[in-house]
């Protein structure tokens, strides 16, 4: 009798324990982004970012705060391309790194702030942020981007460039 009762309170502490960490991850994982929440871009848009990034074989996509790295890898597996994910939230990070791996796509994904990556190589930026996040973004890749290098931006503008182009919510800048 005993027994069964100490067993099911280690059980009930596991499960109570490991449910806290998990919580207190995604916490901090907020905190560190500045509350840019872990949603990720419809997959049926999938198509129609793509339709709009026009990548050619061997082009170089970065996603920055790639989430689960779904877009990367779907990119990776019709284009041709190499995909950089970079991604703060733990949980996210780690989900993307196995995604990655059973897909056996050409992305490599780092747990990394991408304020702190340098994007001169890039071809492609995507990303699905947050207002503050586009203005710490604008600055940067007006600094580091290659000439001829695009930004498709979901859903948030860069506050003082002007889009080349707009598709529904799907945002397109040049440089
Ligand atoms: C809205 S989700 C978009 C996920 C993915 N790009 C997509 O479109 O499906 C934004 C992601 O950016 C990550 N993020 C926010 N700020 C970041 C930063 N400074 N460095 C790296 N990742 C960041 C968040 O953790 C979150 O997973």
């Amino acid at each position: 009798m005993y027994f069964f009762l100490l067993f099911f309170l280690f059980i009930f502490l596991g499960i109570s324990i490991i449910a806290a960490i998990l919580m207190l991850s995604l916490l901090v994982g907020l905190v560190q982004t500045r509350g840019v929440p872990f949603i990720s871009t419809a997959a049926k848009d999938f198509d129609k970012i793509l339709s709009v990034m026009q990548l050619k074989a061997g082009d170089k996509l970065y996603d920055l705060g790639c989430g689960k790295a779904h877009f990367l890898i779907y990119a990776a597996s019709k284009c041709d391309i190499c995909g950089v994910g970079y991604e703060l939230s733990f949980w996210p990070y780690l989900w993307a790194r196995f995604n990655v791996w059973i897909s056996g796509a050409k992305v490599k994904i780092y747990l990394k702030n991408f304020l702190t990556a340098d994007l001169s190589d890039a071809d492609m930026v995507f990303c699905y942020l947050f207002p503050e996040a586009m203005v710490k973004l604008e600055d940067k890749f007006q600094q580091e981007l290659k000439i001829g290098a695009m930004v498709v931006s979901n859903s948030f503008p860069l506050p003082q460039l002007k889009p080349a182009k707009t598709l529904d919510k799907i945002l397109v800048y040049r440089f």
